[in-house]
């Protein structure tokens, strides 16, 4: 197992990319804690994580709130004594077009997406500091690199993460942090069950060289890699997992 014993917070786990992130994490030996706005289930998530063989603690946090995401870090602290790992993966995936994006969904974006990775970053890593290293992952997007229609706040949210990735890497790889980023590209979950049309996915379908959507299962694989020992020397990478989308030309 890469990752036996080491403990590790995953935000935005209760469902989708996060909570195969959670059981990815977990089959390498990590104690999971699956964090997530919906409490509820977030206790149903951690519990299939358990049922699975692994170890898993749910609890409830508000990505965007300072005083949410304080009480979570002191609450793992308190319960594991350590941190190793933290996934950035919580994300909201409001589509609109910028002449019609309210300030409240434009807000509210960049709380969760961008903010919300900041303020449990800055609290975790200040953790990880302290005990002498850890591995960060954010989760950012294809739609942080390129200009989707519809994805003036979300894309910019990506793109702020993608940069805020690199300065994080640079300031703590000294202080034996890692932090680098997976970018999926279209993934089936319930966000872009909600996000896509029929026509969406056939045009997806042929600008994706790989022909398909990605699965939760091989985003967590990428991001259990950059937890890992192997990636003990990858500071401030972006990873696409995209079947080849970003890579692809005109031709
Ligand atoms: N699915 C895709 O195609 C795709 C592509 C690129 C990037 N992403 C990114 O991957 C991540 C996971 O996406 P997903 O498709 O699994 O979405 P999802 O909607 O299935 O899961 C997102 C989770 O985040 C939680 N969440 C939302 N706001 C939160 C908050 N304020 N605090 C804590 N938790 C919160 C939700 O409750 C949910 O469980 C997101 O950051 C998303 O932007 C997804």
């Amino acid at each position: 197992m890469k990752l036996e014993g080491r403990v590790a917070i995953v935000t935005g786990a209760a469902g989708g990319i996060g909570l195969a992130i959670a059981h990815a994490l977990s089959r390498e030996g990590a104690i999971v804690t699956v964090a997530d706005i919906a409490g509820d289930e977030a206790r149903h998530a951690a519990a299939t994580v358990e049922a699975a063989g692994g170890r898993a603690w749910p609890i409830a946090v508000d990505v965007a709130d300072p005083a949410s995401v304080s009480s979570m870090t002191e609450a793992v602290i308190a319960r594991f004594g350590r941190l190793d790992i933290l996934v950035n993966n919580a994300g909201i995936g409001r589509t609109a077009l910028f002449l019609e994006t309210s300030i409240e969904d434009w807000n509210r974006t960049i709380a969760v997406n961008l903010t919300g990775a900041f303020l449990v970053g800055q609290a975790c890593a200040r953790v990880m500091v302290q005990r002498g290293g850890g591995r960060i992952v954010n989760i950012t997007s294809t739609s942080g690199q390129r200009g989707g229609r519809g994805r003036a706040a979300y894309g910019a949210a990506k793109a702020g993460l993608d940069l805020l990735t690199r300065v994080m890497a640079v300031e703590l790889a000294a202080q034996g942090v890692n932090v680098n980023a997976v970018a999926p590209g279209p993934t089936d979950t319930k966000m872009v069950e909600a996000a896509h049309d029929a026509a969406t996915r056939a045009a997806y379908g042929r600008l994706i060289p790989a022909a398909r959507y990605g699965r939760p299962e091989e985003i967590a694989e990428a991001v259990v890699f950059l937890c890992s020992d192997a990636a003990r020397y990858v500071h401030g990478h972006t990873l696409a997992v995209d079947g080849g989308f970003t890579a692809a030309g005109m031709m």
